[in-house]
């Protein structure tokens, strides 16, 4: 099976994704922000890259379509977002129903939309986490696959906050890939 991850800043879920061994093949990068780091991980990784900027097409419609050409080029059958700030829209929704995950830092449906993790430090949540979830059109909503709690404990700085969920994000989304995608792992 190919995949193609979606991403927009650090990678390191791209990363974990990458050193943990999937049930398929990822072969394709999608980065909507030039510079950003995940593209030199990809590079590092010997994976094919499409770098676009939104502001040089008129509309979404236009670059999905372009997206959309260069998935159907690698020949990718399910899209993994990770840590992707864009909303999917229809052009790609309508092709990859039901084969689009998302990873969110939260348990939603608490918390969704930008910077999860903050919004539950703010809120003296006493606990958060992770989730992996189907994508549909609105923000974080769609079905849920697997949830993790992560404990907020009283010493927590945002930036350990952090540390924790990703830790636990790198380890649950290679999983879940592979249980969805047909290795049965008993992650659940
Ligand atoms: C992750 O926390 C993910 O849950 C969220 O964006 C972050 C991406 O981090 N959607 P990274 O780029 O994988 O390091």
């Amino acid at each position: 099976k190919k995949a193609a991850v979606f991403a927009s800043g650090a990678g390191s879920n791209f990363q974990a994704m990458m050193e943990n061994k999937l049930v398929c093949d990822i072969v394709l990068l999608v980065c909507d922000k030039p510079g950003a780091t995940v593209i030199d991980k990809a590079k590092k990784f010997g994976i094919p890259v499409f770098v676009f900027d939104p502001k040089q097409y008129p509309t979404k419609l236009d670059y999905e379509q372009e997206i959309l050409a260069k998935l159907q080029f690698a020949e990718a059958e399910w899209i993994f977002l990770a840590g992707y700030m864009r909303i999917i829209g229809p052009t790609l929704l309508k092709h990859y129903r039901k084969k689009i995950i998302n990873i969110h830092p939260s348990l939603l449906p608490a918390f969704p939309g930008k910077d999860a993790i903050d919004q539950a430090y703010v809120a003296k949540a006493k606990t958060t986490g992770v989730t992996i979830h189907y994508v549909d059109e609105g923000i974080d909503t769609g079905p849920i696959i697997a949830q993790r709690q992560v404990e907020i404990l009283p010493g927590d700085t945002k930036e350990t906050l952090k540390m924790r969920i990703q830790r636990v994000e790198h380890q649950l989304y290679p999983q879940v890939i592979n249980q969805i995608l047909g290795k049965q792992q008993g992650v659940f």
